[in-house]
């Protein structure tokens, strides 16, 4: 008999998002058993979780959520109680370069998951959550005006997001054909410390750095709305607690920002941090060839999961880029060995022919 009141696989646990979902629920709840079940892709990085990796109530199991006899072995290993599946392809810009790799991992791999809870669970749904981490991009792009709400119907434009779309229709078919116990939540833009620096902020923050180019697609005109991770994983906390089954939470921070203004803003804390003289960093700012369906605007309105259950974000975005930054500055080791390998071919193909 386990000692723990609750035993929850989250996958993905390895990579940005994830890894602060499992710092907040190791530390918070020690009654609860955190299994980490993630592959170790490019994406996910165990360095992440070296605080809370020797805590009691977390393991760590390494598993593709596209393998489904593993997943089943993994189920029968642990009989979970909960699922906070994260796991995920999630980069825009490889899902261009290869977008089979999402729908196996954010369409089948989602399934897997899913059909391994219904089988486990067998029916008796007391207790037991399947929680779906998914994206504002399933919305698709907002003209200058307006918010996404929990009824703005799916048009997704990127192989990621048309990858996310259908995995959260199969969470919502599971739970009208099944009765499986699920809820879900789409959120905006996630920035914060670990993340991997093929997204725009830490690759901003690491070539501003290394005096690289900054590459700013197309006229850096699109806008994106930006999270501090940290209060994207206290959401994830309350909804996984208190959100309605079969329901889905909009998740953002009402801060939207140009792309060109978001890395001018960037170039001046960097200056600072840095002793250059004002000016000095956006001199590296190089506008190169835009995103293919490069979605325009993405702005979220979270007051269905303020007013339900009185989730708000916690800090001011230059309060957080400022927090950000100096994370990358003092956790050099970690950016050395996230940049080593294959990142760099990556980098390459993406941005050589731009
Ligand atoms: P990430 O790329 O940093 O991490 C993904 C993790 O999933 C990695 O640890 C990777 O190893 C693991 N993984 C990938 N394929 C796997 C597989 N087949 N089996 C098991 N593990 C696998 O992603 P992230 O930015 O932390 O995003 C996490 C989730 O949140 C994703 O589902 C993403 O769609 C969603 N999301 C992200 C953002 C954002 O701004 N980053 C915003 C909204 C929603
Ligand atoms: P990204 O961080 O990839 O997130 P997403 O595409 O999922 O919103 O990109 C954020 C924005 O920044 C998006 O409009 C594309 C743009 N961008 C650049 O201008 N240059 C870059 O090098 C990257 C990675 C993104």
């Amino acid at each position: 008999m386990s000692t723990f009141d609750k035993t929850i696989l989250v996958t993905g646990g390895a990579g940005f998002i994830g890894s602060h979902v499992i710092r907040l629920f190791v530390n918070k709840y020690p009654h609860y058993k955190i299994v980490n079940g993630d592959a170790l892709t490019y994406a996910g990085n165990l360095e992440n979780l070296k605080d809370v990796e020797h805590q009691p109530n977390y393991a760590f199991a390494k598993v593709d959520i596209t393998d489904e006899v593993a997943v089943k072995a993994l189920f029968n290993h642990y009989h979970f109680d909960a699922v906070i599946h994260l796991a995920a392809e999630s980069h825009v810009d490889r899902s261009i370069l290869d977008p089979l790799a999402f729908v196996k991992t954010n369409v089948l791999g989602t399934a897997i998951l899913l059909n391994a809870c219904r089988k486990h669970w067998d029916g008796n749904h007391e207790g037991k959550l399947f929680y779906h981490v998914s994206t504002d991009e399933v919305y698709g792009s907002l003209g200058e005006t307006g918010f996404f709400t929990e009824e703005t119907p799916y048009d997704p434009h990127s192989p990621y997001s048309a990858s996310k779309a259908a995995s959260d229709h199969f969470v919502m078919a599971y739970h009208d054909t099944y009765g499986l116990p699920v809820v879900m939540s789409n959120c905006s833009n996630n920035y914060g410390s670990h993340h991997f620096p093929e997204k725009l902020i830490p690759l901003m923050i690491n070539n501003i750095k290394n005096n690289k180019p900054l590459p700013v697609y197309g006229k850096g005109e699109n806008v994106r709305d930006w999270l501090f991770v940290e209060d994207h994983a206290r959401a994830i906390d309350v909804i996984f607690h208190k959100g309605r089954l079969g329901q889905s939470y909009n998740v953002g921070g009402f801060n939207e920002w140009k792309n060109i203004d978001l890395v001018h803003l960037l170039c001046n804390i960097m200056d600072k941090k840095l002793g250059r003289a004002a000016g000095e960093s956006a001199k590296l700012i190089t506008y190169v060839k835009d995103r293919a369906g490069h979605d325009l605007r993405y702005a979220i309105d979270a007051t269905k999961l303020n007013k339900e259950l009185g989730w708000s974000p916690s800090l001011q975005f230059e309060e957080g880029l400022e927090k950000t930054v100096e994370w990358y500055l003092n956790n050099e080791e970690w950016i050395n060995h996230v940049t080593s390998g294959d990142y760099q071919n990556y980098y390459d193909v993406q941005y050589e022919k731009r």
